[in-house]
Parts: structure tokens; C-alpha cells; sequence
């Protein structure tokens, strides 16, 4: 697919989150109850203009250096501007001049909003294959997110790569996508809709996670997923029986993650202290760590929470010293589909 098909969609078809065909690039906008506060403190026109398909905030954000890949409008990298403070920096790459217009022209705005002396946010016009091409340095990012674009791309391994180049050791790309429950046929990748609907261009599921792996992230860890909702007729008849997902997926920067998960024996205590989490703390959708409680962990969850930025909210029990076997009911990701495929209710499954 020419990326000129989606500058186009994005710049100049679409004028609002309303203009969607489907639930796939928008999910209604709404946020957790801890982001509505911040979520009403960006500009009107910006949330206008999301077109995001998940919650791409991950906790524990205060002070960080985050990058945006394919910013749109700007809603994530305000959001994350909140989060991370005057101290911290948001960067939002896009290759849309129109979508960039509407981030930079309320810049000011919400830094006066936010009440930052001044901007912890930039915008850099850029193709998400080609971020060696920005001027961002290797290894300086604690972590990156994307909202419903790495489907958009045409050469998705280029963009993990690039986004594991950037980031600090220990850091982590907190993204949602699409993704589809088979591979798909020529004649649905080339049709400009479909793309544009961030349906065409969505990765097989088990091609996704090798794709992953070959760019680093050796242990993708599936957050949340919902089913995607294709009301149009016609669209649905060009689709077939294929079924597609928002999914939001956590990869850490983390040399020599293991193939499986192995239990050496190792347990972590969540003390507390993450603002979002004060009685539990989510990894993903397997663990869901509540405080004060021992709470038995593989070789490859205790290395993404002892060699991160939450290392300092947990105690951890154990080593790597003697080697257990398999860790019991958290082997390897089989071969079954991994998403919710349950359908939503009525009020989340689509804004269009
Ligand atoms: C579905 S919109 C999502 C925008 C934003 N993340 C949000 O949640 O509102 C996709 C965005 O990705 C950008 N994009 C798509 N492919 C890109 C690429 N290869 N390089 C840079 N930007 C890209 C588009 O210009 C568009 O702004």
C-alpha cells in the first residue's frame, strides 16, 4: 500500500473521529477513571481528532521520556504530558501535515493549561520505517507507544526495530493495533478503504509475535484485546469471515528474555506506591500483582519488574540460581487465539 493513500485518508478525508466506518481505528475516546481529569484538559479540536483504538498509557509514567509513534492529532502525547510532568518529554512522530497542524497549533495551550513554564512536548514529521532518519538519540527513550498505526505501515519490522533502537534498556513500547485472526488476501491489503480503516493492513496474530521477537522484544506480553465491530455492509462482504482485534501489547527492551516462562523459585511483593495501581498492580493481562501479597513469578516477569522503572515498588524474593522446570500454567504462548473475543457491550463497541 502507498503511504500517499494514508496521508490522504488521515489528512484529508477524514475530518473527525465520527467521519470512521468502523471500531477499528476508534474506540469512543473514553478513558479510565483515573484519565478523565487529565483527558478533559485537552483541546477540544485535538480529541476531535483521535482516531486512537486503545489506552496506550501504561503507570508509572512521572518524569519519562516518551516517544508517540504516529501522534495524530496529538490526544496521547497531551495525555502523557500530564503524566510525566514539567521534567519529563513527550515527542510525537507523524508523517501528516494536517494531523501535525492540529498537535503543534494548540501547543501553547495546553502547556498554559497544564501550567508548564514551557513545552515538554515536540512534534517531528517523520515515516515511522525511517526514525534512524530523525535526529533522536539511540537508547534515550524509557518508553514508546503507539495508537492504531503500526498497522498503517508498510514495513512493520523497520518500526519495531527502529522503536527497540530508541529505546533505554528496560524500556519498554506500550502500543495498540489491529490485528486479524488470519493473513489477508491481496485484494483486501490493496483496497484504500479498508486500509485506511486500519483493517487491510492488519498483521495475522501469529505473524505479529515472530515479527516481535526478530526485532528484539523477545517476550510480548498481550495487555488488554476486544473484538472489532464492522457494521457496514459492504465492507463486511469485501472481508469475508476474517475477524479482527484491538489488542494492546507491552515489549520490553530486555536482552535474554527466555523463549518460556521458567520458575526459578522467585517471588516478587508489590509494596504500592504506583499512583494508577494503589491495590494492584497489572503486567498484563496474566498478572495482576495485589500488594502485600508473595506472589510467584517466572524468570522473565521478575526481570520486566526488577529491570525497569518499577523496580522500586516491589521487593523481590529469590534468584536465578537454581532452575525449577517450566513455571506451572504459564508456559510459552500456544498456539490459540490470545484476544477477548467476546463481543463488547453496546456502548463500547463502536463511536462511528
Ligand atoms: C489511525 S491514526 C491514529 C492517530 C493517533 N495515534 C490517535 O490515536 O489519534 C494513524 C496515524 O498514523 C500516521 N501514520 C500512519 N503511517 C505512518 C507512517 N508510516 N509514518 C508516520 N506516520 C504514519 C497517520 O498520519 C495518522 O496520523
Amino acid at each position: 500500500m502507498n503511504v500517499e493513500v494514508v496521508k490522504e485518508y488521515y489528512g484529508k478525508i477524514l475530518k473527525g473521529s465520527q467521519d470512521l466506518k468502523t471500531s477499528a481505528c476508534c474506540d469512543g475516546g473514553g478513558v479510565p477513571g483515573h484519565l478523565e481529569a487529565a483527558i478533559a484538559n485537552v483541546h477540544e479540536e485535538v480529541r476531535s481528532k483521535y482516531y486512537g483504538c486503545g489506552i496506550v498509557i501504561p503507570s508509572a509514567l512521572r518524569d519519562c521520556r516518551v516517544l508517540d509513534l504516529g501522534s495524530g492529532s496529538g490526544r496521547d502525547v497531551y495525555l502523557i504530558s500530564q503524566l510525566v510532568g514539567e521534567r519529563g518529554e513527550v515527542v510525537g512522530v507523524d508523517m501528516t501535515d494536517e494531523q501535525l497542524a492540529t498537535a503543534e497549533t494548540h501547543k501553547d495551550w495546553h502547556m498554559r493549561q497544564f501550567g508548564y513554564a514551557k513545552p515538554n512536548v515536540h512534534f517531528l514529521k517523520g515515516y515511522l520505517e525511517k526514525l534512524d532518519a530523525l535526529d533522536l538519540e539511540p537508547g534515550t527513550f524509557d518508553v514508546v507507544v503507539s495508537n492504531c498505526v503500526i498497522n498503517l505501515c508498510v514495513d512493520k519490522l523497520a518500526v519495531l526495530r527502529g522503536a527497540h533502537r530508541l529505546l533505554k534498556p528496560g524500556g519498554e513500547i506500550y502500543f495498540a493495533d489491529v490485528y486479524c485472526d488470519r493473513r489477508l488476501p491481496d485484494e483486501v491489503r490493496a483496497d484504500p478503504l479498508l486500509y485506511g480503516e486500519c483493517l487491510g493492513g492488519a498483521l495475522y496474530w501469529n505473524d505479529f509475535l515472530p515479527m516481535a521477537k526478530a526485532a528484539g522484544f523477545l517476550d510480548p506480553r498481550l495487555v488488554t484485546s476486544r473484538p472489532i465491530t464492522v457494521e457496514n455492509e459492504a465492507m463486511r462482504q469485501k472481508l469475508g469471515q476474517a475477524k479482527f482485534f484491538s489488542a494492546t501489547y507491552r515489549l520490553f527492551k530486555l536482552d535474554g528474555l527466555e523463549p518460556a516462562c521458567e520458575d526459578y523459585g522467585q517471588a516478587v511483593i508489590y509494596r504500592g506506591g504506583v499512583a494508577e495501581e494503589s491495590q494492584a498492580f497489572a503486567l498484563d493481562q496474566h498478572h495482576t500483582i495485589e500488594r502485600g501479597k508473595v506472589f510467584p513469578i517466572c524468570g522473565n516477569s521478575w526481570r520486566m519488574l526488577a529491570e525497569t522503572r518499577f523496580h522500586p515498588y516491589f521487593d523481590f524474593i529469590g534468584d536465578f540460581s537454581t532452575h525449577y522446570g517450566i513455571f506451572p500454567g504459564c508456559a510459552s504462548p500456544g498456539t490459540a487465539l490470545p484476544f477477548n473475543a467476546a463481543e463488547p457491550s453496546e456502548a463500547t463497541s463502536s463511536c462511528c
